[in-house]
């Protein structure tokens, strides 16, 4: 079973952006984490990043397409973008909301995901972690 985790954008500057925040693992390193803690749970995990709104709609419209779970940490999207909720209400096999740090213990404007609502569930504040629990709380619903 394949699953697709997107990251939006800023996560492709993990490493130096705002270490004391997001920690020191590169955007290599996570995506090395996450492709051995899904093989460890029998998945097969596809990491992509990108800093562009419609490229990542492209991306959950082809998820839509062929039933692909999603984790999504949409970085500062989660807070404005409706066209990346629509593009997420659409899709056709489980999503999981995911975050680096803690959103409700920062700014105000943090506060307020337009994509909780439709996702599965939302994992937030376990750094590199939070990626962890979301693969294993996917294969947990694959295979329910
Ligand atoms: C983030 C939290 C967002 O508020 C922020 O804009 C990000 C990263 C996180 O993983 O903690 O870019 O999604």
């Amino acid at each position: 079973m394949k699953v697709l985790i997107i990251n939006g954008p800023n996560l492709g500057r993990l490493g130096t952006r705002e270490p004391e925040v997001y920690g020191s693992t590169t955007h290599a390193e996570l995506t090395q984490i996450c492709e051995v803690s899904g093989a460890e749970l029998g998945l097969e995990v596809e990491v992509r990043q990108s800093d562009d709104e419609g490229e990542i709609i492209k991306w959950l419209h082809e998820c839509a397409d062929v039933q692909l779970p999603v984790i999504i940490n949409p970085a500062a999207f989660t807070h404005y973008s409706i066209a990346i909720r629509d593009a997420a209400a659409m899709l056709t096999a489980p999503l999981i909301e995911v975050h680096i740090s803690n959103p409700h213990t920062r700014e105000e404007f943090r506060h307020v995901s337009v994509i909780s609502a439709v996702a599965h569930g939302v994992i937030a504040g376990f750094g590199m972690n939070s990626y962890r629990l979301a693969l294993k709380a996917m294969s947990d619903l694959l295979v329910r």
